[in-house]
């Protein structure tokens, strides 16, 4: 084995899936990561573990008792070898083994024996996939810092047709890259903030008035930050994302609830970035019963939110404050004037007009500007390649302020 290469340990549990994990193994291989791969015993049933072998260059280990080919690859070594553990296709069975500490085979002994990274692929029947159990041991492994690659829906082996397929080999092979080259850690220590979401405003216990946030650019930048080891705490409006395992989560539904929550951690953290879209105004009574549907036209009056960034650039001393301006018209003029109204570090600017960008969509497109007047253009990316920039400009902000 090249120690001087990175190392994924792969192993590949008893689905039909199993043999979409050689393309997954061939991948790795050409972009000069080793391989070592452990197969469990269901796994040598759809695929002979000397498909395997002949992809990776190494011997597969398929058996904890069986003598070894090497010293060097017994299950401790192998555990603290590993730069990341990926197991494509992960079983229901091996996600429930490791998420109640059972370690019966080789393959879950070397997960419970690793500091490494635990990626899961699952694949499995839509059933067993939503099924309460399976979706608890889920939960608690993301809870523990576990990484999943959620399976896509699709026309199973089984016949049904949902969700439950193996992520893309695309997707499995980015993220793993992903997680690879983000351990460098450079958040190690660091506190931050980060917020998500739009808020609700209730008209009567029926309505509310929010908009169209979905949450994707907070929660991108809190999965970034947390790969890089910050210790993030996510304040997040109402949406349907999963928050990325092992960020402390903070759900709050209006923005008076926002804003005291950002309030309350504000002294302990070192840097706010502020990718929710709060409402800005909510209306001045909260109707106790339902309004009843009438002829008439209806008004109702709002009154103003408080602005939780204007009282952050207020009472900021050493942490560093980055907000979001999402236009529709003039994004430049706007943006520049809420960085200085807010005593902002950074504002990102966004056209939300532009196709692919802002609200809802996995991508977006940014204008970076900085309080020394540093602006910069990025081009249109995936929101978590974006977080991950953003993330390199706030550092830099901290380094040259
Ligand atoms: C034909 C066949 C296909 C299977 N496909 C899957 C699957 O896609 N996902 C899954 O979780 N289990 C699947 N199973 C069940 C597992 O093989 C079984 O739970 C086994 O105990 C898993 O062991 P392992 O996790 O140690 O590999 C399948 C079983 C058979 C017979």
């Amino acid at each position: 084995m090249n120690m001087s290469k990175k190392t994924v340990i792969l192993g590949v549990t008893g689905g039909i899936a199993a043999y979409k994990s050689c393309e997954i193994v061939s991948r790795l291989i050409k972009q000069d990561i080793n391989v070592q791969v452990v197969m469990t015993k269901s796994a040598q049933e759809f695929v002979r573990p000397l498909v395997f072998q002949s992809l990776s260059n190494q011997p597969v280990i398929t058996d904890m008792f069986e003598k070894p080919s090497s010293w060097d690859i017994e299950h401790i070594s192998l555990a603290q070898k590993a730069d990341l553990f990926l197991i494509a296709p992960a079983t229901a069975n091996i996600i429930g083994k490791v998420a109640n500490g059972i370690a019966d085979d080789m393959l879950s002994t070397t997960i419970m024996a690793t500091k490494a990274p635990v990626v899961f692929a699952p694949a499995m029947n839509t059933a067993m996939y939503l099924n309460k159990i399976v979706q608890k041991n889920i939960r608690t492994l993301k809870e523990l810092g576990y990484y999943f690659i959620n399976p896509s829906e699709g026309r199973l082996a089984c016949g049904d047709v949902g969700i439950g397929k193996l992520a893309d080999v695309d997707v499995i092979i980015e993220e793993v890259q992903q997680i690879l080259n983000s351990r460098q850690m450079d958040y190690k220590g660091k506190n931050l903030i980060v917020t998500a979401g739009p808020t609700r405003e209730s008209i009567d216990p029926v309505r509310y008035i929010s908009n169209h946030s979905t949450g994707k650019m907070g929660y991108a930048i809190a999965e970034a930050a947390i790969k890089r080891g910050a210790n993030v705490t996510l304040i997040t409006g109402p949406t349907h994302l999963t928050p990325p395992p092992s960020c402390n989560v903070i759900h709050v539904t209006t923005t008076e609830e926002m804003y005291h929550k950002v309030l309350e951690y504000f002294d302990s953290c070192d840097i706010v970035i502020k990718a929710a879209a709060p409402s800005d105004y909510r209306p001045k009574t909260v109707r106790p019963t339902k309004i009843k549907k009438s002829d008439k036209a209806m008004t109702i009056e709002f009154v103003s939110n408080p602005d939780i960034l204007k009282e952050l650039g207020k009472k900021k001393k050493h942490q560093i404050l980055v907000g979001f301006a999402a236009e529709s018209d003039h994004e430049l003029k706007y943006g520049k004037e809420k960085l200085e109204k807010k005593n902002l570090d950074m504002i990102c600017i966004n056209n939300i007009l532009k196709d692919h960008v802002g609200f809802g969509h996995d991508t977006n497109q940014i204008e970076i500007v900085k309080k020394s007047g540093e602006q910069r253009m990025l081009p249109l990316m995936t929101k978590i390649e974006l977080a991950h920039k953003i993330l390199d400009e706030v550092l830099d902000l901290q380094k040259h302020p």
